[in-house]
């Protein structure tokens, strides 16, 4: 379904509060449904994607109750799940399909995975070939290169493997098969990704080491339930950050953000691009760290984006090219093929629509160049279903000229449902 998004005459001003962290969501309902006992997670993301992930699981025999933010989760354990009658659908969620292909993997079950036309077309191969090489019995399309996947659980062997691709869902999917497999698994990787996995492990007094770039897991004994506080998702503070930085006189606040240094790539390019930002830590006890950021608007500069940086904010690239068309001189974003195996192809979808609304920018081999600044005028943009392509037009209405129109809205759902209310809150006194 069509929006048309009106631009703005006034700056942005106030204070929101930063919905939950869509990874760190998923991967709590995970490890609460393998935990026995109860598990109470608080600040749950109720986007599309991690609801699939509870489908999924209720699927697999999990009793999860979801009131809003707060999820209780009571389980028998891991090997009590269910073998469910029904095809479990993932949605549009590339973090559900690959961690629990993974999980699954190493249970005692059959189940089939599939989600929809976007996952149909992403590379699962990655997950699949290092799966099969711990012993998994994964049947799929195109020698499961492609969902659905046919899983028959079975007996794993530990693995030692180093990382072809920078995926944090490849590389959590081997820790969570590893985590009931017969013997220790080893991961290298070349360059850091997110660490929630690890993370989320360790609290749940799994014994995994992380030394440098390499992961050591020892297979695990039985979980058990406990509270997760979910910090607020900073991939979702990023839009309000670029908004706050590129609309005139705008001065806001984002609360309970996020700031995991695996994730916090978009605050050394806000920095790199001379923007007005400040981070006062929240809380310094958890191990994912979480603090209110405040930013104005400011004169930008150009920059580069490349290297370990582009993990630390694959997913805000779309929102950062929208943010190099505002500042002066040149922004070059490279190293970034990973970009076109997401929801969708989004070095095409970013360039072809922000040209679209009149942005100096051209596709690379991996990544893009982006010639600033440049006015934007209004539009019709396509979001391929895309829920950042969506919300990056939707910053884009907050200083273009005229209207901008995009295709469907409601694909914001799956990790920003509140996003609009934000934006209403930011722009009425
Ligand atoms: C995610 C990892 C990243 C990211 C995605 C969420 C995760 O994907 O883009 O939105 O939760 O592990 P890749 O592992 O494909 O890089």
């Amino acid at each position: 379904m069509e929006k048309t998004l009106y631009p703005l005459s006034e700056p942005l001003n106030g204070s929101i509060q930063i919905p939950g962290d869509k990874s760190i969501s998923h991967r709590a309902i995970m490890f609460g449904s393998v935990a026995k006992g109860e598990t109470i997670v608080s600040n749950f993301l109720p986007g599309a994607d991690c609801l699939s992930t509870i489908d999924c699981f209720r699927k697999l025999g999990v009793q999860i109750d979801q009131q809003d933010t707060t999820v209780t989760i009571s389980s028998e354990g891991f090997h009590s799940f269910k073998e469910p009658a029904e095809i479990l659908d993932t949605g549009n969620s590339g973090t559900t399909t690959r961690l629990l292909t993974g999980l699954l993997a190493g249970s005692s079950i059959f189940a089939v995975i599939k989600g929809d036309e976007s996952i149909s077309k992403r590379p699962m191969g990655r997950v699949t070939n290092p799966l099969r090489k711990m012993g998994a019995i994964i049947h799929g399309r195109e020698e499961a290169q492609f969902t659905p996947l046919a899983i028959s659980g079975t007996k794993l062997q530990g693995i030692n493997y180093t990382m072809p691709v920078a995926s944090a869902q490849v590389k959590s999917a081997i820790l969570l098969a590893g985590l009931h497999s017969e013997s220790e698994t080893v991961l290298q990787e070349n360059v850091k990704t997110r660490d929630h996995t690890e993370k989320m492990m360790e609290q749940f007094g799994v014994d995994i080491k992380v030394v440098d770039n390499t992961i050591h897991l020892k297979p695990a004994g039985e979980l058990h339930g406990r509270t997760i506080e979910v910090p607020g998702d900073i991939s979702s503070a990023a839009f309000f950050l670029v908004a706050g930085a590129i609309t005139p006189n705008s001065s806001i606040e984002l609360k309970n953000v996020g700031l995991n240094d695996t994730r916090t790539g978009i605050l050394d390019i806000l920095q790199a691009m001379n923007a007005t930002y400040k981070v006062t830590p929240q809380s310094v006890h958890s191990t994912e760290p979480v603090g209110t950021i405040s930013i104005e608007y400011s004169a930008l500069t150009g920059t580069t984006i490349d290297g370990s940086f582009i993990p630390r904010l694959i997913d805000e690239i779309p929102v950062i090219a929208l943010m190099a068309t505002q500042a002066v001189g040149k922004t070059i974003i490279k190293d970034a093929e990973e970009l076109k195996v997401k929801e969708t192809n989004r070095i095409d979808a970013v360039v072809t629509e922000l040209k679209k609304l009149g942005a100096t920018i051209e596709a690379t081999e991996d990544g893009m160049i982006i010639e600033g600044p440049t006015p934007l005028h209004g539009g019709t943009i396509q979001t391929y279903g895309d829920h950042r392509i969506a919300m990056m037009a939707s910053i884009a209405s907050l200083i273009s000229s005229d209207p901008i129109t995009i295709d469907n809205y409601h694909c914001i759902n799956v990790s920003y449902p509140t996003f609009f209310d934000h934006i209403e809150k930011l722009t009425t006194k």
